[in-house]
């Protein structure tokens, strides 16, 4: 198959850019939106090509069975300017082979990579000036897809939509990051679509992580769904934990999420001689360790959340806080991943691709 360019990508621009309302320098996570979209649709057994189209509401018929069966996977990606003005984006393929990943587990038709890819950079192109440049900010890139094809039946939707929409996003935790840890309440088991970026998997935590907000916590650990006695992740972000001078996280599973923040801060600490471990960790490990002082530092790691420290985690009504460390961890990795995406340090990793 002939592969696409982003030159052959049709591009419709909008007649009334919305840029000179937006505040650059008071950006909240993911609500203000670029001024296009790249659009793609799934018909007649097959992806036809993408196209750049202004920003704005679609039209979906009511028996679209996104609404009725939840098919529906999304990505998560950033984009970076520098100060020259040029723009990067971070381990994209990887997004791309993990959409196709996600798409799979949900029978929905594996796009190909180039109709991401070349979309994206035409997209990028369209919307540059959208790209932040403060520190902190970034364009948060947002590629889903969903079943347009409608039908009652429990079956898998015959039609559906790629869309790649944009939002000049600052950081996602304002504040202290606080944890339950959540022992009654499960966000995937063994066998099921946790590894995947299946919108039902955040629908599935909105309520219990409601009720430990209720609580004062922002975010859920979720623990294994068959002994509830390791942690596993946070929904929005993988987890580590420092014990001693050593940095653990699960090993990624049917139920947790392979994060591309998680694996290049696992190379990045390796790097830079901290020592790693893979494994599952318990939780009675965790409250031991935070009782006799050798639980140095926890954090979350994700595209949106970078890598967000956790002050404190509660467990069966006692919460444990985590001191500050003077250097911690946390703060050394996301300065070099950080770097790293923004051009503002070498990446021996190949992982910055320039647009
Ligand atoms: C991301 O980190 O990009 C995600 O997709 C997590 C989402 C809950 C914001």
């Amino acid at each position: 198959m002939a592969t696409l360019t982003k030159n052959d990508i049709k591009i419709t621009r909008t007649e009334t850019s919305k840029i000179s309302s937006i505040d650059f320098n008071n950006l909240a996570f993911g609500q203000v939106f670029s001024d296009h979209m790249l659009t793609c649709d799934y018909k007649d057994g097959k992806w036809h090509k993408p196209e750049v189209v202004p920003y704005g509401p679609i039209t979906l018929d009511p028996s679209s069975k996104i609404f009725h069966y939840g098919q529906s996977i999304f990505e998560g990606m950033k984009a970076y300017k520098d100060n020259n003005g040029d723009r990067f984006l971070f381990r994209p393929m990887d997004n791309v082979k993990r959409l196709n990943l996600s798409a799979k587990r949900l029978a929905i038709p594996e796009l190909p990579e180039d109709y991401f890819m070349e979309g994206l950079k035409a997209l990028l192109d369209v919307d540059q000036d959208w790209i932040p440049t403060n520190e902190g900010s970034s364009l948060y890139i947002r590629p889903y897809v969903f079943a347009t094809g409608n039908g009652f039946h429990a079956s898998p939707a015959d039609a559906y939509k790629f869309i790649i929409a944009t939002a000049p996003s600052g950081a996602y935790f304002s504040g202290k990051v606080n944890v339950l840890i959540e022992e009654q309440y499960s966000r995937s088991a063994n066998g099921g679509v946790g590894f995947a970026k299946a919108g039902g998997n955040y629908a599935g935590q909105f309520y219990p992580t409601q009720l430990a907000k209720d609580k004062g916590y922002q975010q859920v650990i979720w623990t294994d769904d068959t002994t509830h006695e390791y942690i596993e992740e946070a929904g929005a972000m993988n987890v580590f934990v420092r014990i001693n001078d050593t940095l653990l996280t699960s090993p990624v599973s049917d139920r947790i999420l392979d994060g591309i923040t998680r694996k290049s801060i696992l190379q990045l600490a390796e790097a830079e001689g901290i020592k790693t471990e893979v494994r599952k960790v318990k939780v009675s490990e965790l409250v031991e360790a935070s009782k006799n002082g050798s639980l140095k530092e926890m954090f979350g790691a994700g595209t949106a959340a970078v890598i967000s420290p956790i002050s404190g985690f509660g467990f069966r009504g006692d919460d444990f806080e985590i001191p500050e460390q003077d250097q911690s961890f946390a703060s050394q990795l996301k300065n070099r991943i950080v770097a790293i995406q923004t051009n503002k340090a070498e990446d021996p990793f190949g992982w910055r691709v320039k647009l």
